[in-house]
């Protein structure tokens, strides 16, 4: 972790996700929010000086997008509410456990060396190791954006 700057936060809208982005941005760190605002709220992060993509963790396509150029993720994005779970189970099994396999490091994101997924028990300060970029910071809005998608050239799988 020690040269990770740019930093991907799925489910940085959420509880723990708009804490940590506020703490990682304190540090320096350059930060992207993916989040496709099912229980997350994009006001967390009003005012905050990061690009936040609103999209899904199980949309590989977008994933492979927007996880190259960043050093490291952090993975919080999950389907965390019993209710929502006790009553799709499947959902909630293709969110916390596919959704995770999409954003493991595989070669076509050859720039990510780092997947973090914390649990608040893991402690959040733990963030603030990270080591500090002095060019980033927060203080200015959140900029919203839709990946291009990326045609495939022809003849490619
Ligand atoms: N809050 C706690 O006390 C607690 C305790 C133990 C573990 N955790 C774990 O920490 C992580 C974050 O918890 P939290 O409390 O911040 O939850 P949260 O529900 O507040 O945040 C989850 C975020 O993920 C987003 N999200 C959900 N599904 C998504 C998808 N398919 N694609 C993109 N974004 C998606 C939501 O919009 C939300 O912003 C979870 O893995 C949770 O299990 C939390």
């Amino acid at each position: 972790m020690a040269d990770m700057k740019s930093v991907l936060v799925t489910g940085g809208a959420g509880f723990i996700g708009a804490n940590l982005v506020r703490l990682l941005l304190e540090h320096g760190y350059a930060v992207t929010v993916l989040d496709n605002l099912s229980t997350g709220r994009r006001e967390y992060l009003d005012g905050l000086r990061i690009q936040f993509i609103e999209g899904d963790i199980l949309d590989v396509e977008l994933v492979n997008e927007v996880v190259p150029g960043h050093n490291g993720i952090v993975h919080l994005a999950a389907q965390t509410g019993v209710p929502g779970s006790v009553a799709d189970p499947r959902r909630d099994c293709e969110v916390n456990v596919i959704g995770t396999l999409n954003l493991l490091p595989g070669r076509h994101r050859p720039s990510v060396n780092a997947v973090r997924q914390r649990a608040p028990e893991a402690g959040l300060p733990a963030a603030a190791r990270l080591h500090a970029v002095p060019d980033a910071g927060a203080g200015e809005p959140a900029q919203a954006r839709r990946v291009p998608r990326v045609q495939p050239a022809r003849g490619s799988v």
